[in-house]
């Protein structure tokens, strides 16, 4: 990409054009060092960005408290582009309408599209609907113009709502839960482990596996992305040997797994070490010599499936998606 020309980091530090549009005169003359450091520590704490807390008062007060706790309305009923784009957007009052449409929809018989018909809280809500104008509500989280934001790219890799924004199903008004500045989404970036969870489960902000529940999801991440590989870890590398062959070729003659060039032992270690440790096979290296011997493989995955912690089933999903977030300059500024 053109754009990896101004990614450079440190050395030969060379800004992006859009920092020569903002007042950082002061920034550019302390150094090109000092000005990366100023950068992240000095602007990390910009104001308006930082705003932990804040919490406009919208012109209805529509609770997620209710609608996404108590009801359970996915986020992506009314957030419906979050999965899709950079934006998720903010529903468009005929989705209100589906439940709190008015006459038209009681006499059609539909219960659910009658609800608090008369309620005052929701005058806003049928103008909007007659007048077809937008009930105007008002933004709460807000970045910069010149950072770039992509619900999608995280959404679809595993990254909750949960992460950025809090329990919003617990909140009656919706806040800034975080700090949303450079420095948090970088540490992210560098380390996105503990952040991680099976796609299915990212509006699901309440999700918190302990113990078996923990140990279930493990394995049925596994199995999902090595399958044949994932099984085979049980029991000793007898076991191993057995079970790879088994989920390759449908077939159980151990006699065979000798002939068969893709599983051998060296092949075996090479395809764990990758896959499933990706860049952390310190992880696995039980004796800290560098290398990981099958042996070391199989006892750290067997101590993940008896009992997985967070950050595990994470380098599980990280490494198997091959999930590795950017850091340079262009992937937020561009
Ligand atoms: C019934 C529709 C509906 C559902 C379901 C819903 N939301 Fe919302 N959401 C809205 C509306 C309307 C707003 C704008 C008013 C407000 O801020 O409360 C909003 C605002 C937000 C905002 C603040 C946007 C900003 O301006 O920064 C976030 C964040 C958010 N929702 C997250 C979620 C999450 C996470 C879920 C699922 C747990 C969810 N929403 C479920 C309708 C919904
Ligand atoms: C799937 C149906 C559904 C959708 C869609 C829905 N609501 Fe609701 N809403 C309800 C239900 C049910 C209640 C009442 C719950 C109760 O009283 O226990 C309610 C209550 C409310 C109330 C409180 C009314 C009062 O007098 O207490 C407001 C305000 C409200 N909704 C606004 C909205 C807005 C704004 C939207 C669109 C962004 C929306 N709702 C979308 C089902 C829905
Ligand atoms: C990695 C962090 C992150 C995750 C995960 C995330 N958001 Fe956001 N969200 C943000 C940021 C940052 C903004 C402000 C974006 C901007 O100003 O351009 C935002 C803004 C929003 C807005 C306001 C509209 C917009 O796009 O600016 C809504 C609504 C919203 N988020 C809902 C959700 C929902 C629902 C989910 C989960 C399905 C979710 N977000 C997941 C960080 C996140
Ligand atoms: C809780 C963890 C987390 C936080 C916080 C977070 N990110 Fe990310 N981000 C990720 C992950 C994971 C990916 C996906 C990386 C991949 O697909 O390899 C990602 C991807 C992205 C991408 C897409 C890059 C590409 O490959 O095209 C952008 C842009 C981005 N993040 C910007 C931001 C910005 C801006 C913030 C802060 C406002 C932020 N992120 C906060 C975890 C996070
Ligand atoms: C993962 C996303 C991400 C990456 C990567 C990133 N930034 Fe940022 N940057 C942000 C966000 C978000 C803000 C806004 C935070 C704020 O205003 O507090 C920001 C703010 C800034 C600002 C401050 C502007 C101001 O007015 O406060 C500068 C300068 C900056 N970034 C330069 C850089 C440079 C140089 C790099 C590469 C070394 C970089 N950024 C990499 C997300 C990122």
């Amino acid at each position: 990409m053109a754009t990896d020309a101004n990614t450079t980091q440190l050395d030969g530090f060379v800004f992006p054009a859009w920092v020569n549009k903002m007042v950082l005169l002061g920034l550019a003359s302390a150094g090109l060092i000092g000005g990366y450091v100023a950068t992240v520590g000095f602007f990390a704490t910009h104001p308006k960005v930082i705003n932990v807390g804040h919490m406009p008062e919208q012109p209805v007060p529509f609770s997620h408290a209710l609608h996404a706790g108590k009801l359970k309305l996915d986020c992506r009923y009314c957030h419906n582009t979050v999965d899709k784009a950079a934006h998720a957007a903010i529903p468009p009052t005929a989705t209100c309408g589906n439940c709190h449409g008015g006459k038209d929809r009681v006499k059609e018989g539909a219960t659910l599209a009658a609800v608090h018909l008369k309620s005052e809280k929701l005058t806003k809500v049928r103008e909007s609907l007659e007048s077809g104008e937008p009930v105007e509500w008002l933004r709460v989280h807000e970045l910069p113009g010149f950072v770039y934001f992509n619900h999608s790219a995280h959404v679809t890799r595993g990254v909750s709502c949960v992460e950025c924004h809090g329990r919003i199903d617990k909140m009656e008004v919706v806040y800034q839960a975080k700090q949303l500045s450079m420095k948090w989404c970088l540490d992210c970036h560098r380390n996105p482990d503990e952040s991680l969870r099976p796609v299915d489960q990212v509006t699901n902000l309440g999700w918190d596996p302990q113990g078996e529940e923990l140990k279930k999801v493990y394995d049925e991440e596994l199995e999902k992305a090595f399958g044949h590989l994932g099984r085979s870890v049980v029991g000793d590398s007898n076991d191993l040997r057995l079970f790879y062959y088994d989920g390759k070729a449908g077939a159980s003659k151990a006699g065979e797994f000798a002939v068969n060039p893709l599983v051998n032992k060296q092949n075996l270690q090479h395809v764990f070490a990758e896959k499933i440790f990706g860049e952390d096979p310190k992880l696995a290296d039980g004796d800290g010599s560098g290398d990981i011997s099958l042996a070391e493989a199989l006892l750290y995955l067997k101590d993940c499936r008896s009992s997985p912690t967070r950050k595990d089933l994470g380098v599980l999903l990280k490494n198997a998606y091959k999930i590795k977030p950017k850091q340079n300059c262009s992937t937020c500024h561009r």
